[in-house]
């Protein structure tokens, strides 16, 4: 990002503002040299008093601030989040929620806070407001909320996480993905749903993930199929893991869309044969997995089109 360096900020500012000063690209530049300040200003952050964010802990690390919030409560982390949102300025680039007693997020809880990378964490979290993920859109990138108490995917809180490039729901209690769960995450890259209950995946789930989705867990499920139909739009996928599910039969057809895919894992499930051209929709395989299965017929022509 050379255009932030002082350098060559003054060099050009000097070029433009000589000729014609008041034009309105130098006023731009002008505009841009005041902000300046403000942006050197906001990269050295600074961590609240201890005790305003106390049982929280605050440090300061190179792309903001770190804050763990641990085996507290709502009203605990509540009163961390108006101390931290009465600070102007903050880059909280990790927010770190774990072994809590979170069985709600209310609306508005971060609202105003420019928050990175959000964790909550083994905190019996069940109900999601909608508005309390929205309003934290604009910033958020990663957004973990593994080991809580989730029985659908909490579709309208994040709808406008139009930044999010992970999503982690590991070790909840979904059962079903329904249509559009995961729609407004344009920008998603990595989604991962491991050890949940998933039995049903319904054929529109994941629209919306078309463009950017590279790697997708469905590991430790309840699935007894290739969920085909959802899965065969998104043409970017490298990685498809089912690893530890029950299905039990495999048929060619089941991974038609996926041409980018490079790894698929299905290891630990109930198949027992191997059908002709099953994976013959992959032109770019490199890895199968296939162990801890009950393989004791391989087609001939199984692996017809990875050769
Ligand atoms: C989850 O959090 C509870 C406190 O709410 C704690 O007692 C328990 O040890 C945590 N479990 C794990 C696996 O960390």
């Amino acid at each position: 990002m050379d255009v932030f360096r002082p350098t060559t900020y003054s060099r050009r500012v000097q070029t433009f503002l000589a000729p014609k000063f008041g034009s309105s690209l130098a006023t731009s530049f002008l505009c841009l040299l005041l902000l300046l300040p403000c942006c050197l200003l906001q990269s050295v952050q600074q961590c609240p008093p201890h005790n305003e964010i106390s049982p929280c802990q605050c440090s300061v690390k190179k792309n903001g601030l770190d804050i763990l919030c641990e085996f507290t409560d709502n009203q605990k982390i509540q009163h961390t989040m108006t101390t931290l949102k009465s600070k102007s300025g903050l880059i909280i680039f990790y927010l770190k929620l774990r072994h809590n007693n979170l069985p709600k997020l209310t609306g508005f809880i971060f609202f105003g806070l420019d928050i990175r990378h959000l964790t909550i964490h083994n905190s019996s979290l069940a109900v999601v407001e909608e508005s309390s993920l929205s309003s934290i859109g604009k910033a958020l990138t990663q957004l973990d909320l593994s080991q809580n108490s989730l029985a659908v995917v909490p579709s309208p809180a994040l709808k406008s996480l139009n930044h999010l490039l992970i999503l982690n729901l590991n070790h909840n209690k979904i059962s079903a993905l329904h249509s559009n769960a995961f729609q407004g995450l344009d920008t998603l890259e990595i989604l991962t749903i491991f050890e949940n209950k998933l039995s049903l995946i319904e054929p529109d789930s994941f629209k919306g993930l078309e463009k950017k989705l590279k790697r997708l867990n469905l590991g430790g499920n309840e699935l007894t199929r290739v969920p085909q139909t959802s899965l065969s739009k998104l043409e970017n996928l490298r990685k498809l893991e089912l690893l530890h599910n029950r299905i039990a039969l495999i048929e060619e057809g089941d991974f038609e869309g996926l041409h980018n895919l490079d790894s698929l894992v299905l290891a630990h499930n109930q198949l027992r044969t191997i059908p002709p051209r099953v994976f013959a929709h992959l032109p770019l395989l490199n890895s199968l997995e296939l162990d801890g299965n009950h393989i004791h017929t391989v087609d001939p022509a199984a692996f017809s089109g990875l050769e």
